[in-house]
């Protein structure tokens, strides 16, 4: 319908008939609920009121003044009762699409702000500790049960305590430069300690026997790196001083420390060895817990692994602590931390060990 149609009277139009009036209506009612079909969220709602519903040039306004004021006497009640109902049409349609416009962006908050509970969550990583770490742990608690208290010392040492008051003499290949880190530019001699044994020295210095101390700690030699070598490495120093200590307490101690660690069915077995500060001095080896002592790659076909040396206090090292060698006696041992962990973990290669990888470390949760 051409909307000329409301700028003019029903006379001009040539309506006569109260059908014809309806005509009109239904004409107008369909264009205007054409108009507010399709997508509600395309639809301007208040400038569809304006067109239809405002006050001076709406569409309503404009038929109450063209068509009902001038219409003729028999028409109006007719035109009136159209144009009444036309209105309402309108007003109850546009009520109800701005009703469910606003519904509509209320569902779509409602949709963004809602909690998936499926979802994955936000995974923050939760550290482990070092597999060198679990390794003392493990070490240490085995020590800890049968009286060993922990003990830690420096890693800066001095000659000292770190060779003379060992009894390790003047010539010891380990003194050398080629085999130890001396600290430059200090004013006293002074070293990256090269075992944990210097704290047999420091803790006999500090405290009367009876002595019982495991001491965990970093080493540092001047060893070039390769599958099982670094620059540094990791030890637990043992020292029992007593005035009742015997060879058998010795033996009984590592033997008990090695079926805890490595298993009740494993094997010791002490071979002679020599260290400045023990005498007698020993290798301590397992049978090999792989494959039981009958020979295996892991063992390389002996039968048996090198644990850690030990050895039984070497007198001369009373002296340099105050200690009387005519009553007291004891025992010591020196753990390689690393070589455990590999061992226990079947690591193959030293450098795994410090080179921070996650994709490593994750596998000793
Ligand atoms: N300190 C020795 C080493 O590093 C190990 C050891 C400690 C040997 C205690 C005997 C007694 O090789």
């Amino acid at each position: 319908m051409s909307t000329d149609a409301t700028k003019q009277t029903l006379a001009q139009l040539g309506v006569t008939t109260r059908e014809a009036v309806e005509h009109y209506f239904g004409e107008l009612l369909s264009e205007f609920d054409i108009s507010t079909s399709g997508n509600i969220g395309a639809l301007d709602l208040e400038a569809t009121r304006l067109n239809w519903l405002g006050r001076k040039s709406g569409i309503v306004a404009e038929i109450g003044e063209n068509w009902l004021k001038p219409a003729a006497k028999d028409l109006k009640p007719a035109v009136g009762q159209n144009l009444n109902s036309l209105k309402a049409h309108i007003e109850k349609r546009i009520a109800d699409l701005t009703a469910a416009k606003e519904a509509a962006a209320q569902q779509s908050v409602a949709a963004r702000d809602r909690v998936d509970l499926s979802l994955p969550g936000v995974e923050r990583a939760i550290g482990t500790r070092h597999v060198i770490q679990q390794t003392f742990d493990e070490l240490i608690g085995i020590f800890l049960s049968i009286g060993f208290t922990v003990v830690e010392g420096p890693e800066i040492e001095t000659p000292y305590y770190n060779f003379e008051a060992l009894n390790i003499p003047e010539h010891h290949p380990a003194r050398d430069n080629m085999d130890t880190f001396y600290i430059e530019g200090a004013r006293s001699p002074h070293l990256l300690r090269t075992h944990t044994s210097p704290m047999q020295i420091r803790a006999m210095e500090k405290q009367k026997p009876p002595v019982r101390i495991v001491v965990p700690g970093k080493v540092y030699r001047r060893d070039n790196p390769d599958a099982t070598h670094g620059y540094m490495f990791h030890q637990i120093e043992g020292l029992a001083v007593d005035t009742d200590i015997t060879f058998c307490d010795f033996k009984g101690t590592v033997e008990y420390f090695v079926r805890e660690f490595l298993g009740p069915k494993v094997r010791t077995r002490l071979r002679p060895s020599y260290f400045p500060f023990t005498e007698p001095s020993a290798e301590v080896d397992a049978s090999c817990h792989v494959c039981g002592g009958s020979g295996c790659r892991i063992c390389k076909f002996s039968g048996w692994i090198e644990l850690f040396g030990a050895g039984m206090v070497n007198p001369a090292v009373y002296g340099f602590v105050n200690y009387d060698p005519e009553k007291l006696s004891g025992f010591a041992f020196g753990i390689g931390v690393d070589r455990f962990a590999m061992m226990k973990y079947g690591i193959t290669e030293l450098p795994l060990l410090f080179q921070n990888d996650v994709r490593f470390l994750k596998q000793f949760p």
